[in-house]
């Protein structure tokens, strides 16, 4: 019964998967071949054009060969019935017009939470920008094809919530203009850090209460969103108290440039710049706005937020878009996978019962505040790989840790484990289920090379993990921190 349910599934997949075809007017995977080979990008967009002369005279054309809003919808729900296993498709709200706000979520547990970093990607912001929204559709459907196929596919599904917002502006793109239905730009909506605008939250677009409403109910480590009309990777501040064009960096500015380099430098066009020094520019260096949604994503909401130009051409011709989509993939891709590629991670537990603490992460000599999870109080926290760092972990009611770190070119785990602080009066908030030793395991840990012996690390971890374990099933009788170490 169920081999037959997937030979019905598979053959409904192929089906849907041929009518794409046909309505897109190019899939890699219908190029005719064996033609003029002159030369890179140009001989690709003529064979494009080719098949779109062919696809012309037997579908519709609305929108030149770009999905339609319901297209779009079409394609996100058709995306979820086909990629069930990993997806999860919902709204975050609706245009003024009233179109939904669809999310695809990305992950081996959609849905669920885990101790892992979320990541967000936005198309569409203005209407007049629509190839956003049309990458997002090939990353969604490249996850899903290649999941369990291609290791980078594999490592993201399976390490990061990636949610895929394809078009945060359907009304603007039915309009074919910049703003929205009720003529505001979205990328100027959002409350500045400088100047009182966009104050009252209820005189908001809809679409700006959407991402707002969106990002305090999910935690998001990163994110880009996708726009057109440049070719550059565009960091914070996007706003300078003076209104001058000037550069304006903020906290992170090194973290920004770090990750805007990591999607410019996969991008051949992109890094090989004139006008941009390496394809990335700091936002009020180039020209200040206000009111963005970059720099409230960092501000506000924990996230590090870029804000993308992936091509001159706002409107490229649809035959394009495949190799839009080429050019951008490994950049997409790349930036997603630097969550759990590069950075600090770890989680934040009680001394006490072992329970995880919604504490907060700081970096010494960087004025800037990562939050740990509500309920796993995990962490991520994106930094320059190659550096040394003093990682400071507070939390009300405890007393703060610090260590100090050689962050290498990889990833690194470090985990605290908090003491109660003692109260004003003098009475020891600690109770009978303290531990006093996972103390002693995380003070043998702080100084430890981490990257040079990660092999005998691990084994130390264990070993005194096991040690602690067992030592506190004696004294307690209580199960104690799943994790120990600094
Ligand atoms: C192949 O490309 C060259 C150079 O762009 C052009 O001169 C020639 O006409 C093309 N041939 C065909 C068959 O399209
Ligand atoms: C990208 O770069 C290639 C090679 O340098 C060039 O031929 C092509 O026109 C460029 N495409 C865009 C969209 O800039
Ligand atoms: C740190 O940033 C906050 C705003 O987030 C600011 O109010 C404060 O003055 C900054 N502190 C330093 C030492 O720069
Ligand atoms: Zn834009």
């Amino acid at each position: 019964m169920k081999l037959f349910f997937s030979l019905l599934l598979l053959l409904s997949t192929i089906i849907s998967l041929s009518r794409h075809c046909i309505a897109r007017g190019g899939l890699w995977g219908s190029v005719p071949s064996g033609l003029n080979t002159s030369g890179g990008a140009s001989h690709a967009r003529h064979l494009f054009e080719d098949h779109q002369t062919q696809s012309q005279t037997s579908t519709f054309d609305l929108s030149g060969g770009y999905m339609t809003n319901s297209d779009l919808e079409m394609a996100i729900k058709d995306f979820g019935r086909r990629c069930s296993n990993i997806s999860r498709i919902y709204s975050i709200g609706k245009s003024v017009n009233g179109v939904p706000l669809w999310v695809i979520e990305i992950s081996d547990k959609p849905g669920e939470e885990e101790a892992e970093p979320a990541f967000k990607y936005i198309g569409n912001v203005h209407g007049d920008e629509p190839v956003g929204r049309e990458l997002l559709m090939f990353l969604a459907n490249w996850l899903c094809d290649n999941y369990l196929k291609d290791p980078l596919a594999t490592l993201i599904v399976e390490n990061i919530h990636l949610h895929i917002l394809p078009s945060l502006n359907p009304d603007g793109f039915s309009l074919r203009r910049r703003n929205n239905a009720n003529d505001i730009d979205l990328n100027r909506d959002f409350p500045d850090q400088f100047f009182p605008i966009n104050e009252n939250e209820d005189a908001r677009q809809p679409e700006t209460r959407a991402i707002m409403n969106w990002l305090r109910e999910i935690k998001f480590t990163a994110s880009a969103t996708l726009h057109g009309g440049a070719l550059v990777a565009n960091y914070p501040w996007d706003g300078t108290q003076d209104k001058r064009t000037n550069y304006y960096g903020c906290p992170d500015d090194d973290t920004f440039r770090f990750m805007a380099s990591i999607y410019s430098h996969s991008h051949h066009n992109m890094s090989a710049s004139t006008e941009f020094l390496g394809g990335i520019t700091n936002g009020a260096a180039w020209y200040p706005i206000y009111g963005g949604m970059q720099d409230w994503n960092y501000i506000h909401a924990g996230c590090f937020e870029l804000t993308l130009e992936v091509s001159d051409n706002k409107w490229p011709k649809a035959a394009e878009l495949p190799v839009l989509w080429n050019y951008n993939k490994m950049s997409m891709l790349n930036l997603v996978a630097s969550l759990v590629k590069t950075g600090v991670h770890g989680r934040i537990f009680s001394s006490v019962d072992g329970r995880p603490l919604p504490g907060s992460i700081t970096i010494k000599r960087i004025n800037y505040t990562v939050r740990a999870g509500k309920h796993l109080g995990n962490y991520h926290r994106l930094l320059v790989p190659r550096e040394r760092y003093e990682v400071i972990a507070t939390m009300p009611g405890y007393k703060s840790k610090n260590t100090s770190i050689w962050l290498d070119k990889g990833p690194m785990t470090v985990d605290f484990i908090l003491d109660p602080e003692v109260s004003v009066k003098g009475a020891v908030l600690q109770n009978i289920y303290d531990c006093n030793c996972s103390t002693k395991c995380k003070l043998g840990f702080v100084e430890f090379p981490w990257g040079a012996h990660l092999e005998v690390c691990f084994v130390l971890i264990l070993i005194l993990g096991f040690i602690c374990f067992y030592q506190r099933r004696i004294r307690v009788n209580s199960v104690g921190p799943k994790r120990t170490a600094v």
